[in-house]
């Protein structure tokens, strides 16, 4: 590993106190990069924290944030830009899941999912951009990271909400690309797959209690099997080289992509 390619790189990720954004954090801290871990679960945070400023690399700070509030995210931005000077890296990571089968879907089950994985990226990525277009394009390139999800370029019938909601995360990245291109902005993303998280240990108990699957393990093992081309589920440790990859000066020339890291679940 390169300890150096993110050296000078602040960078401030949601959702960070544990599963793939804990171990991005992680990740870019250990090629040089300051990281600001945020998340609704400070105590998450200030682990995260804890090991990052325990080893050699960029330092971390926590910050508690919902990323549907404004203000809090307004706060993430400052406490970073704070603590290490500027505002390189902005990882819209934070994300929730709740499956219903399509005719159960609730305006809340919608409202939830819409919040956090669309609303509250995009105002990341709003003030996020504020912040950059303030420290002057002449010190970019900044770079806008989303994170989509296989969900992003198709549907299930079980989560079809999360999957709107990832939609729309692409769409960001999209728009956002060509919104924030003159101010030295790039804005692109990654798309994990079956990733075995938090997230997804609840979401195989969830698949089961709506009756989607009869046992639990069963989603991820039959997905792995008949939708996975190279037949196993992800952990974070593989979408790391990814998200350091698109945060590198590798990527400047790249903009509006969203990249999949899914074993070969989705070819388009
Ligand atoms: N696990 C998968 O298989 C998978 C697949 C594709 C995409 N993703 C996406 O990857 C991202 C990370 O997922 P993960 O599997 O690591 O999930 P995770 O549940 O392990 O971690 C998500 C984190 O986001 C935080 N969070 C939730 N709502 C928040 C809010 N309103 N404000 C701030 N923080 C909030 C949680 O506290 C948690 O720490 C999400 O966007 C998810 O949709 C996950």
């Amino acid at each position: 590993m390169d300890k150096t390619r993110l050296e000078g790189k602040n960078c401030l990720i949601t959702g960070a106190a544990r599963g793939m954004g804990a171990a991005v954090a992680e990740h870019y801290a250990e090629q040089g990069a300051n990281v600001c871990v945020a998340d609704l679960n400070i105590e998450g945070c200030e682990e995260v924290v804890k090991r990052i400023n325990g080893r050699d690399g960029g330092k971390a700070i926590a910050v508690k944030l919902n990323v549907t509030e404004r203000e809090q995210m307004k706060a993430a931005i400052q406490a970073t830009v704070d603590a290490f000077g500027s505002l390189n890296v902005m990882v819209n990571n934070a994300g929730i899941n709740k499956p219903l089968m399509f005719l159960d879907i609730t305006e809340e089950n919608w409202h939830q999912i819409m919040d956090v994985n669309a609303l509250g990226c995009l105002i990341g990525m709003q003030e996020a951009a504020k912040q950059m277009i303030e420290q002057g394009k002449e010190n970019g390139p900044y770079k806008i990271l989303n994170v989509g999800s296989i969900l992003s370029r198709q549907a299930f019938d079980d989560v079809v909400p999360y999957a709107c909601s990832k939609h729309a995360v692409l769409a960001m990245i999209n728009g956002g690309a060509k919104a924030l291109v003159d101010h030295n902005i790039t804005v692109n993303g990654y798309g994990p797959g079956v990733v075995r998280t938090e997230l997804w240990e609840q979401l195989d108990k969830d698949l089961v209690s709506i009756g989607k699957f009869d046992k639990q393990g069963q989603s991820m093992d039959e997905l792995a099997e008949k939708m996975i081309l190279m037949k196993r589920y992800s952990y974070p440790e593989d979408v790391v080289g990814t998200a350091s990859f698109l945060a590198s000066p590798e990527s400047d020339y790249m903009t509006g992509q969203l990249l999949m890291i899914d074993g070969g679940m989705i070819m388009q």
